[in-house]
């Protein structure tokens, strides 16, 4: 059975003792056991979330750079991450795709640099409203997930997830229909079963991503395909973010 994935991306907000005045109110929080609820936070905040175990929310970086080391300044690595015990990051969010220069090659290599530090990756992906205006979006997506996963064995999929966010609905408040998350959903699980098998593409976890908030969570959650959510702006509020765990345990 998939799991139902909760993450919050808290992107550039929140110091490291904000962060942590988050998680201390959701340390009665009910997860269920279908659920994960992860906290994508800031690097500085990483290790002092890791470090506080009285939450029951697993803790994620944003990024990760694509080397082991090197003379790449400003940039955190695998190795770092894993040291501090983050075993999960996000790689390729439209983000960093569109304001960092992250191709899909980069982001390949990312998506190997995780495996290969024996991390879990949400792998997002997603097109811009030019792309579906031009009803490309599915064209862009399944070229964007099989330049990410290309030199992925379907053993290594057990530690990948999928994030599907439109661009055209991140931080706008435009959310995809929940029909449109479900169809694209189902067209990135048979992408999956070409590049691997049907069971692999069966066992991954696919996530919609744009404007979800507690108000259309339920919905998402509805379609068969939609097996989580990835959360901006209503994961920063402790109050919006326990209803959209609420949400998950009921899916
Ligand atoms: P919003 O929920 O603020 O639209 O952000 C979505 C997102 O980019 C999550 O990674």
């Amino acid at each position: 059975m998939r799991k139902t994935i909760i993450a919050g991306n808290w992107k550039m907000h929140k110091t490291p003792a904000s962060a942590l005045s988050f998680v201390e109110t959701f340390s009665d929080l009910e997860i269920y056991d279908h659920v994960r609820v992860i906290i994508c936070a800031p690097y500085l905040a990483l290790e002092s979330l890791v470090q506080n175990a009285n939450a029951p929310l697993e803790v994620s970086a944003q990024n990760l750079h694509q080397e082991e080391e090197g003379a790449y300044t400003g940039e955190i690595s695998a190795s770092m991450l894993t040291s501090i015990g983050v075993g999960i990051t996000l790689i390729g969010h439209s983000e960093r795709r569109q304001y960092f220069n992250e191709t899909d090659s980069i982001v390949a290599k990312k998506v190997q640099q995780a495996l290969a530090h024996n991390m879990e990756a949400i792998v997002c992906v997603g097109e811009q409203l030019s792309e579906r205006e031009a009803d490309q979006h599915e064209f862009v997506v399944s070229s964007q997930l099989k330049e990410a996963l290309k030199d992925v064995s379907s053993s290594q999929m057990d530690r990948i997830c999928i994030a599907y966010e439109p661009v055209w609905a991140i931080g706008t408040g435009k959310t995809a229909s929940s029909l449109d998350a479900q169809a694209m959903s189902h067209h990135i699980r048979r992408i999956l079963s070409d590049l691997f098998d049907d069971e692999t593409a069966s066992r991954c976890s696919i996530l919609y991503g744009g404007s979800v908030k507690p108000d259309n969570i339920d919905e998402l959650l509805m379609e068969p395909d939609v097996d989580g959510v990835l959360v901006g702006g209503a994961s920063l509020d402790p109050v919006s973010f326990r209803s959209l765990v609420k949400a998950g345990n009921k899916k």
